[in-house]
């Protein structure tokens, strides 16, 4: 297909910078297990599972059919009032697979909706035990909960915040980030030990500033997925899980990266060994191929929100969106949860998670304007030094590279990401390394 047969002057891209993108557009026309087909008939390794979703691989036969056939038997029906039978077969299975008491799952479409959403359980909450004075929500610098105004606000990335001014949430804080490029640079599928506590400042600065009591939740991402695949200290989320817990404030986890396998477990919550009192997910759910979200509550939420003296006819939580658990995309929940199951997809997620780090480690180290590596789960990272003046400029050039070459890799600012489907092959992760590896030596 000839790009004249494009007309490109409609589509506004999303997160993308569109006057580079109509000179030398990037588009895709088909795809298939590891690989896109572009539209003049180049093959494509996806080597960010579509940006985290595609952890199944693309065009699965079970999944295609489940959602074919929900379509000819219930296509939609409104969530409101009344519900439909995938609705609950999905939350079933999700609430099955989440650890502790996280069973309650509200559906969104999104992980921006996710974040909303949870911000606005918390408030809900803490408001129906007579604690409405809780208002303050804590996220971290460098933090991605989306594009809603919640999320936003929560959110860290200064570039997704900087237009907005006042109209971000007015009552939040923000922890410092966790990366330390001195003594934690390289990190080779292993917890850093830091020698300070990365939350005395959340203990000793922001709480005391605000007072913990005004406090409704604590937000982050396990793995600081968008920033860059950036991990946790050891030990940093058991400590915050006692701060919050020792204050009354609810712990969220946003994993709408580290959910359904990324970490070779279920959820990064399973991973570190923590469990939140609410858990953000989206994209690998439906393996990308149907919009779904959704919040995972601990009972204790969902029976506090139901303790009312408001008559039964009173609706407990007044939120919602019109497609919450739609049919189709939970009959495709159901039957990618099934796959991953079948095809035990998350620990071979874990397996090739660890030949996928090695092969970062041992190609990329030494090489010029490497200043960092990260692996862990099944993602891998390399960040390179910002060209003077221009940050961001060698992480786009290097992923054109990439994409010129055959792969898709991930770029954040001057961090290059990979993180393939979980069906990925010895062979695929050599050519995606290779690849990334040329293209640095190339361009960077
Ligand atoms: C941790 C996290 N939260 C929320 C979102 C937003 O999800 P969506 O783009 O589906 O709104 C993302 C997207 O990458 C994410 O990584």
């Amino acid at each position: 297909m000839a790009l004249h047969e494009f007309n490109m002057d409609s589509h506004w891209l999303p997160f993308t910078p569109n006057r580079h993108f109509r000179k030398e557009p990037r588009v895709f026309v088909a795809a298939d297990g590891m690989h896109f087909t572009t539209h003049d008939g180049r093959k494509v390794i996806d080597g960010i599972s579509s940006l985290w979703c595609v952890g199944a691989g693309h065009n699965r036969a079970p999944i295609n059919e489940a959602i074919k056939k929900q379509l000819d038997t219930l296509d939609y029906a409104t969530a409101f009032q009344v519900s439909n039978d995938r609705a609950f077969e999905a939350a079933e299975m999700i609430a099955a697979m989440a650890p502790g008491d996280l069973n309650k799952v509200l559906f969104c479409n999104s992980g921006s909706e996710a974040a909303d959403t949870s911000l606005k359980v918390a408030l809900a909450y803490h408001r129906a035990r007579g604690e409405g004075h809780r208002t303050m929500f804590i996220g971290r610098e460098r933090g991605y909960h989306g594009v809603g105004f919640g999320g936003m606000s929560v959110g860290g990335i200064p570039a997704n915040r900087k237009a907005y001014g006042t109209a971000l949430l007015p009552r939040v804080d923000h922890m410092r980030f966790i990366h330390d490029p001195v003594n934690h640079a390289y990190i080779h599928d292993e917890d850093p030990v830091w020698k300070e506590d990365p939350l005395l400042e959340l203990e000793q600065r922001i709480l005391p500033l605000h007072d913990p009591s005004n406090v409704a939740a604590v937000i982050v991402e396990p793995v600081a997925g968008s920033a860059g695949w950036y991990l946790p200290p050891q030990g940093y989320l058991k400590r915050l899980r006692e701060i919050c817990d020792k204050h009354g404030i609810l712990l969220i986890f946003d994993e709408v990266i580290t959910g359904f396998g990324r970490m070779g477990t279920n959820f990064g919550a399973d991973f570190y060994g923590v469990v939140p009192d609410m858990l953000n997910f989206a994209k690998c759910v439906t393996n990308g191929v149907i919009p779904l979200g959704g919040v995972i509550c601990r009972d204790k939420i969902y029976d506090q929100m139901m303790k009312t003296d408001a008559p039964e006819h009173v609706i407990e939580f007044f939120h919602g969106y019109t497609y919450s658990g739609h049919p189709v995309a939970c009959a495709a929940a159901v039957a990618t949860l099934q796959l991953f199951e079948r095809e035990k997809l998350f620990g071979r997620a874990g397996e090739m998670g660890k030949v996928l780090g090695d092969a970062f480690h041992s190609t990329f180290k030494g090489l010029p304007n490497v200043i960092g590596i990260r692996s862990r789960g099944c993602a891998a990272a390399v960040e390179l030094a910002p060209l003077p003046g221009s940050p961001g400029k060698r992480g786009y050039d290097v992923f054109l590279d990439c994409f010129k070459h055959g792969t898709l890799v991930r770029p954040a600012g001057d961090v290059l990401v990979i993180a393939p489907p979980y069906i990925v092959e010895r062979g695929h992760i050599d050519q995606m390394v290779n690849t990334l590896a040329d293209a640095i030596g190339r361009v960077a």
